[in-house]
């Protein structure tokens, strides 16, 4: 334990602005999905990226036992998606009821239809990082749906779900 100000750490590193992301997995027949922005690209050769996911989430177990996961880039009009799979203790059973998804073709993990983009991932490391695991996965495959010049994505940064404004 440091004497670092915790609340002052969350606000500096809050200003580093960020994408949004829905990793998801489907483990045992149950689809599993949590907000995440925690996330980056790694390595080209092999193409590797990675997420931290916190030890106590739900999620947490479930992506390591599953070995395999999607990640959903979430668009500007997706913040009830990202609210919602952010609540902790929200009922499993279900939870991608309300959001547009498919079974992605090479691992079974859901990917949200709106999504701006999906990368599908097999596991290949796990790091430990404090409370959080670091968790390294290979790209399999990735969905691009036809772009829409007028969606962009959701960004979080100070707090805030934001959006980029236009040009100019
Ligand atoms: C904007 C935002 C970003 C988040 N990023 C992460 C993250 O990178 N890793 C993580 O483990 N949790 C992150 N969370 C918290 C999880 O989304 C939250 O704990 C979720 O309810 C876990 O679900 P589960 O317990 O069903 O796995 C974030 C939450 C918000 C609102």
């Amino acid at each position: 334990m440091t004497g670092l100000d915790r609340a002052a750490y969350r606000r500096a590193a809050g200003r580093f602005a960020s994408g949004i992301m829905v990793v998801s997995t489907r483990q045992a027949g149950i689809d599993h999905a949590m907000t995440v922005t925690a996330f980056t690209s790694v390595s080209l050769d092999p193409v590797l990226v990675l997420f931290c996911a916190e030890k106590v989430a739900r999620f947490h177990d479930a992506v390591l036992a599953a070995g395999t996961w999607a990640a959903s880039v979430l668009r500007e009009d997706s913040e009830k998606a990202a609210r919602w799979l952010a609540t902790r203790g929200r009922p499993l059973a279900g939870q991608l009821d309300a959001f547009r998804h498919h079974p992605g073709p090479l691992t079974g993990a859901p990917v949200l239809d709106d999504a701006l983009s999906a990368l599908e991932c097999r596991t290949t490391a796990v790091h430990d990082g404090g409370d959080h695991s670091i968790v390294v996965g290979e790209v399999l495959g990735v969905t691009e749906p036809s772009p829409d010049e007028d969606m962009g994505p959701l960004l979080h940064f100070s707090g805030r779900y934001r959006r980029l404004r236009p040009d100019g």
